[in-house]
């Protein structure tokens, strides 16, 4: 029988959880036109909010159109500009000889090249030459807004994990290019989504960047806890096996109500699971989730230096104010500016971050593992 929990990949449909407000709310942005940038910590679910409104949209309204460019693996203009070409086509029309004809309608400037494998629907790519599109990006940066318009239909470009356009060559020449272009579009919109916090807020919130005010700002927070118990209890009864409504919420905050985290943990619950979960059952499975994962983290704590653990202990056993002359004796913190140091490096290593004003693991199964391995 297949595991009713997902984990780790974009889920839509019976595997996605509430979110009604944020979908609400990035719907009547689409239907006005307005921009869109979601925010969040990894994993807190960015990409399955997007791929939900986009199903629950194309589904009510056959006008609107989605395409997804992941910037996880573009690390150059020209191949950024590759794939929205080729994205939007696709999102334009569902005919690989209609995408032909447009790519050579509507990109004239560029004399596209196409190629194709022996399936043209799944196997279609464009491409251009470097030069010409350098010297003019207008066509393709104008594109999802001129065939919005001549189909009269409404496309909305997703961009995810946007912050990696800061490894671009000249990442602020080519965001003041984009803005340029897309802040003039009427029926195209887009939505970024991406989890570095801090050069995100930057880009969108810094009045001298671009980005400034590109849309509206969505910071992501978790679902909240009391939505999770029923979800657990329901995807169990779904195959026949059960969950009592206090362990349901158990499960729900072992891991601080970490959406992927609470999926992982009911994915092993439920796969070791007979009939009817136990406490035994949850303490076993949150054991093997330590165990599935104590290389990444061995690792990941053999690169830091001795001061960082010793910030990270401190931290998982309660510590909140770093500088008192107490908790720098006993951790072997070094200075009150050494412990800024050590914090804001922790940050950018998206090992912490700061909820509320004060630092907190981003992830919460390490900080379960740092606390079973350094804290006596
Ligand atoms: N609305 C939801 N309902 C149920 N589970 C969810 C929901 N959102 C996220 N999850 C869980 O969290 C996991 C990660 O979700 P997703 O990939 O959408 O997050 P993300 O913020 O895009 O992550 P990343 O920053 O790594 O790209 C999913 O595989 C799923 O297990
Ligand atoms: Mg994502």
């Amino acid at each position: 029988m297949e595991n009713p929990f997902i984990f780790g990949k974009v889920i839509t449909g019976d595997y996605f959880l509430d979110r009604e407000k944020e979908q609400e709310r990035l719907k009547q942005n689409i239907n006005s036109g307005v921009n869109s940038m979601l925010v969040s910590p990894r994993r807190w679910g960015k990409s399955s909010l997007v791929r939900q409104v986009s199903d629950s949209m194309q589904n009510e309204d056959s006008s609107v159109k989605f395409c997804f460019i992941d910037m996880f693996n573009i690390r150059k203009e020209e191949d950024f500009y590759a794939q929205l070409v080729t994205a939007v086509l696709k999102a334009a029309s569902e005919k690989w000889e209609i995408w032909m004809d447009d790519a050579k309608q509507f990109l004239k400037g560029l004399i596209p090249r196409f190629n194709m494998g022996s399936d043209p629907l799944n196997d279609f790519s464009v491409t251009l030459d470097w030069k010409e599109v350098k010297n003019n990006p207008d066509e393709i940066l104008n594109l999802p807004e001129t065939l919005s318009i001549n189909k009269k239909i409404r496309i909305v470009v997703c961009i995810d994990e946007f912050q990696n356009l800061s490894f671009f060559d000249e990442p602020l020449e080519f965001q003041k290019i984009l803005r340029a272009h897309w802040q003039l579009h009427q029926k195209a919109v887009y939505i970024l989504l991406g989890s570095r916090r801090h050069i995100l807020t930057d880009l969108f919130n810094n009045p001298s960047l671009p980005f400034y005010r590109f849309g509206d700002l969505i910071m992501l927070e978790k679902i909240p806890i009391e939505f999770w118990p029923l979800f657990i209890s329901e995807r169990f009864d779904s195959t026949g096996k059960e969950i009592s409504d206090h362990l349901a919420a158990k499960t729900a905050g072992l891991l601080e109500n970490h959406p992927y985290y609470i999926q992982y943990l009911a994915h092993e619950i439920w796969s070791i699971t007979e009939k009817k979960v136990t406490e035994e059952v949850i303490a076993i499975a949150a054991s093997n989730l330590l165990d599935h994962n104590n290389y990444l983290f061995q690792m990941q704590t053999d690169n830091l230096p001795n001061t960082q653990v010793a910030f990270l202990k401190a931290l998982c056993e309660g510590v909140t104010s770093f500088t008192s002359m107490d908790t720098m004796k006993k951790y072997d913190l070094g200075s009150v500016s050494n412990i800024r140091r050590i914090k804001e490096a922790l940050i950018q290593k998206e090992i912490i971050d700061i909820f509320q004003g004060n630092p907190g693991f981003l992830d919460p199964l390490y900080k379960l593992w740092f606390l079973k391995n350094f804290s006596y």
